[in-house]
């Protein structure tokens, strides 16, 4: 039996990965094996950690620090801080107050949240309770007049952003998640997308309705018509795509590998992230998630090009060990490890992190 959520904070909790342990006893063996796990072997769950770990950091020293901070301003709005919540689907697998419970962690630490289309609370209820408007995350549904309606919808339950997920135009290959045989449990549906027209199950791919109906470029123009909120197009990683959706007029993209979960063997986010700021030359803002656990991966992020970084996993870790009060206690660690790691550089802003942060590899 899984333990029930802490109430208070073990005073031995120091880094994101003390509550990898923590979560684990408090989550069911399927759920785990639906949040830990990636596509088929995880070689690219480890590459995202890897990757990291690879990268050496380059001290400045006797910098002037009086006045640091770590605010940006992004689409006209100011952001205390640049660690933002990456949409993952139904918190309520991880602790019984679901979303809320995520917004609550990140309100206290004036956090940015996405939320899922998959989520199990609906927008309105997460919009009102918010203090700094989220921004939601959208799969393009088979149904394109009920998508339409579901974008009027979170445009007027005050979401601040359409995050379009483009990676994940069906189900990556989930074999850890096949092997713990999970099902989403009874009573879990994506409370979004009520009254929407479903596509048939098929057994099969090539050939299915929902590649039938899957996504192409030409359905970004159309979001792009239908909406003036920023479009923010997550899961790329090729340059050519990321300078194709901005002639498509999207506002950010979000170099990302969906944390290793859609196609498995694809390179850490970090890793592509330099040929990607350099394609785009700041003609867009880029976003990055995929293994962040550090201060020292926000920094070597957003030295290599990134506005903002977004964490998905360690986000439910801390929503399972310990509801708001985790969520809101790993997004402490996070902010002041990169309070930290910008002070032991030598960088007082934001704006000083460019690529003289990273040691050059030899
Ligand atoms: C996700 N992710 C995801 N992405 C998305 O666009 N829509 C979604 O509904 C979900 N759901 C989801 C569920 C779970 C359990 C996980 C772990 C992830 C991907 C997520 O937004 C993000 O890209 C990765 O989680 C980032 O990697 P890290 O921080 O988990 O290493
Ligand atoms: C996932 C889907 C929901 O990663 O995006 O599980």
């Amino acid at each position: 039996m899984p333990l029930p959520p802490l109430d208070t904070i073990p005073p031995d909790v120091a880094s994101l990965d003390d509550y990898e342990a923590l979560a684990r006893e408090r989550i069911e063996p399927g759920a785990w094996a639906y949040l830990s796990g990636a596509a088929a072997d995880e070689i690219t769950l480890r590459e995202n950690r890897a990757a990291f770990e690879r990268l050496r950091l380059c001290p400045r020293i006797f910098r002037d620090l009086s006045q640091a901070n770590t605010r940006l301003s992004l689409f006209g709005r100011e952001y205390a801080h640049p660690i933002f919540i990456a949409p993952t689907a139904f918190h309520r697998l991880f602790h019984p107050s679901g979303e809320l419970a995520t917004l609550l962690g990140a309100s206290a630490l004036e956090t940015c949240m996405t939320v899922s289309t998959q989520a199990g609370t609906a927008i309105e209820e997460i919009t009102q309770a918010a203090t700094v408007p989220p921004w939601f995350q959208l799969y393009i549904q088979p149904d394109r007049a009920f998508t339409a309606e579901l974008v009027k919808r979170v445009e007027a339950a005050g979401c601040s952003a359409i995050v379009l997920t483009a990676d994940a135009p069906l189900h990556g290959l989930r074999n850890r998640e096949q092997r713990a045989a999970f099902r989403m449990p009874p009573g879990f549906e994506p409370v979004n997308l009520r009254g929407m027209e479903t596509v048939p199950p098929a057994d099969r791919v090539f050939g299915s309705h929902l590649l039938a109906k899957a996504p192409t470029w030409q359905d970004l123009a159309w979001l792009r018509s239908h909406t003036k909120l920023p479009i923010i197009l997550k899961g790329v990683l090729d340059p050519h795509d990321a300078l194709q959706a901005a002639s498509y007029g999207v506002d950010a993209i979000i170099v990302s590998n969906h944390g290793g979960r859609t196609l498995d063997t694809v390179p850490a986010a970090i890793e592509v992230l330099p040929s990607i700021a350099a394609a785009l030359q700041g003609k867009l803002p880029i976003l990055m998630d995929g293994g962040i656990r550090r201060g020292t991966d926000v920094l070597k992020s957003l030295a290599l090009g990134a506005s903002a970084v977004m964490v998905g996993r360690p986000i439910l870790h801390g929503l399972a060990a310990a509801g708001a009060t985790g969520v809101a206690h790993v997004l402490k660690i996070l902010r002041t490890e990169l309070e930290i790691a910008m002070a032991l550089t030598g960088r007082a802003t934001l704006a000083e992190l460019d690529p003289s942060v990273i040691w050059p590899a030899s």
